[in-house]
């Protein structure tokens, strides 16, 4: 066994582990951090139940009930570390240009002062009396021509459990990856060192955090942080601001969408990509099952959150959902609203932030019409029905979560692994909007489509920490995700139309969407959910050159009659209050466009003021 000693410090290293510079990294971060210790994550079951044994002796987790949800889990975090913290993430590109204005910026030597090395450096003895864990990842099927290869260094193992579930994680990986492969080298630290003695908290952290991207040299350094996105760095630092600087400069795609499959009852398949920002119900909408009425169709997942796109051979474009699990929101997802995610969690999940029945089950706000009638919350209080309405405490955090693998899913699609993806046919990109944007639009080609996803807006969510329901815009739902200049990411996906247009291959047609209409009694007028399929099926007519539609300012919408109704007592009426175009607040709506187009001045692509001027244009001669 290759284990070389430092100061003390035993690497560890096992026989499998072949690749030098990886060794010495891992021995550099250790030296850095002053990690107490090392340890290989090798993927293993046995591995995954004993770190999860060490997180229960610890008291992270709580082992729940086994009769009533085997092999599984409850975390509860400090109720400071709840959220992405989207303000104290930084894009640390050489020039501050290149990071864009809608990303926070420092100059990467003043950041690997700040974290590295200053006197007073973050990452500065960091793990002192901490394991470092050592998390080899594959985003995508192990070895596929669109996955890529992750290292995560971190000091908890919480995160370890949960990259085994959200990625493909272990020894695998390290046997790909070989004596000297390409790996995206990711360092977290929960910033909460431990002296000789001290006891340890449930769930470390720190006040200070610091979530970091060098996208030059494609690294990740995390601070201060054990949630989701902020710690689990394969999920948004990776696959989304590291993958799309990746992206941009090799010909490909990282996006926030999940991928779906639709076959129809004559056994024809297509594959929708679509973008929602977070907790606008992609999950939901990933697994949803087809009404009564749609007998024989079927909708499949390949993934709930993110899609890694590359052009195949034939011109077609191929995604691959790079994650293995999902770390999807709880709160609100019960057997109506996402029956096949509820079954997906029966059991080996790890919940974070929910609520904690009296039986040792789980229980969130939605999950049932009657709550239980005691439950200890997720910051570990005493919560009833009555104390709820009486102080408005929730007995789970309203981004609370669960992680669970992918094939615990009934509605995973055959190809969700192919390490070859799938072939997409269409493009969605939905947001939150009670009031303006339309039930669906098509676009009429790939810059109107661009410009569609371009604009779009959505109501804040829960998901991030900040101010809840205002309207920010959200460009391909991907504002909190971009590793670059946005304005360059235009770019880049109309050149990818255009190569693609000039290799002769069919391009996905491109939708916007939008679930969340409200009526004048401020209720949502979409039931939404499954019946979602009735919008889907109208795309899928679209495609096939079948579907008919109304063109308006901004692309095509199907008229009342274009949509199947079997089966759902909808009325014209209603129809008409979902894709309503009000002119008054289209000019308003346009007029956040140009806001929109101001911020991103440099470098914005001439072809969306052009668009923007047509839109015009036609609103005016309507
Ligand atoms: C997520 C998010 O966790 O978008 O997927 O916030
Ligand atoms: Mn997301």
């Amino acid at each position: 066994m290759n284990q070389p000693v430092m100061e003390g410090l035993r690497l560890n290293v096992p026989a499998f582990v072949k690749h030098q510079r990886l060794i010495a990294w891992v021995a550099e971060v250790a030296a850095l951090t002053q990690a107490k210790d090392v340890y290989w994550c090798d993927g293993s079951e046995e591995e995954y139940d004993r770190l999860c044994a060490q997180l229960v002796a610890a008291g992270t987790f709580k082992k729940l009930n086994p009769a009533l949800r085997p092999n599984s889990y409850l975390a509860c975090s400090d109720p400071s570390d709840v959220a992405r913290v989207e303000d104290r993430t930084y894009i640390c590109s050489a020039k501050k240009e290149d990071a864009g204005p809608t990303n926070n910026w420092m100059d990467p030597a003043e950041m690997r002062s700040l974290l590295q090395t200053g006197d007073k450096a973050l990452f500065k003895g960091a793990m002192a009396g901490r394991t470092l864990y050592v998390v080899p990842f594959s985003m995508g099927p192990i070895g596929s021509p669109i996955a890529h290869i992750g290292i995560e260094l971190s000091d908890s193992p919480y995160v370890a459990v949960n990259m085994r579930t959200m990625t493909r994680m272990g020894r695998a990986v390290l046997d790909v990856l070989g004596q000297d492969g390409t790996f995206v080298p990711c360092v977290h630290t929960v910033g909460a060192p431990l002296q000789p003695g001290q006891a340890d908290v449930k769930w470390p952290c720190n006040q200070t955090k610091y979530i970091v991207h060098f996208p030059e040299t494609r690294e990740i350094w995390s601070y201060g942080s054990g949630y989701g996105g902020n710690a689990l760095l394969g999920k948004k630092c990776f696959a989304l601001r590291i993958a799309s600087t990746m992206g941009r400069d090799q010909g490909w795609l990282a996006e926030h969408m999940l991928i779906l499959g639709v076959t129809s009852p004559e056994g024809k398949k297509y594959h929708f990509a679509a973008a929602f920002p977070s907790a606008c119900g992609k999950t939901n909408f990933s697994m949803l099952i087809p009404p009564a009425a749609f007998e024989g169709w079927k909708v499949t997942t390949i993934g709930d959150d993110i899609a890694w796109i590359k052009p195949g051979a034939d011109g077609r474009l191929y995604a691959i959902n790079p994650e293995a699990g999902y770390f999807g929101v709880a709160p609100g997802t019960n057997t109506l609203t996402n029956f096949n995610c509820m079954a997906s969690l029966n059991k080996n999940v790890i919940f974070t932030n929910v609520g904690l029945t009296d039986e040792g089950d789980v229980w969130w706000e939605g999950m049932t019409d009657t709550p239980p009638a005691h439950l200890i919350d997720w910051q570990g209080k005493d919560w009833t029905p009555a104390i709820a309405k009486e102080t408005g405490a929730k007995a789970a955090h309203p981004n609370a979560r669960f992680t669970v693998s992918a094939i615990n899913n009934p509605a995973l699609d055959a190809d969700w692994d192919n390490p070859a993806g799938v072939p997409i046919d269409a493009f969605i990109f939905g947001g939150r909007r009670s009031t303006t944007v339309p039930l669906v639009t098509e676009a009429r080609d790939w810059v109107e489509g661009v410009y569609m996803a371009a604009t779009m807006g959505s109501e804040t969510t829960a998901a991030a920490a900040g101010q809840q329901g205002v309207v920010r815009r959200d460009p391909f739902a991907m504002l909190p995700f971009m590793g670059y200049n946005m304005s360059d990411y235009f770019q880049h996906w109309l050149d990818m139309g255009k190569k693609l247009q000039a290799s002769g291959a069919k391009l996905p047609a491109i939708y916007c969407v939008n679930w969340f209409r409200k009526g004048a009694d401020g209720k949502f007028v979409w039931p939404g959910y499954g019946e979602n399929m009735r919008v889907l099926k109208w795309m899928l007519d679209r495609v096939e050159g079948t579907g008919q539609g109304e063109e308006h300012a901004f692309g095509v919408t199907p008229r009342y009659q274009d949509i199947n109704w079997q089966g759902l007592d909808f009325s014209q009426e209603q129809f008409n209050i979902t894709t309503h175009i009000d002119k008054a607040a289209w000019a308003v709506e346009m007029g956040l466009h140009e806001e929109l187009f101001a911020q991103l001045a440099y470098h914005l692509p001439a072809e969306l003021p052009a668009t923007k001027a047509k839109i015009e244009a036609r609103l005016a001669a309507e």
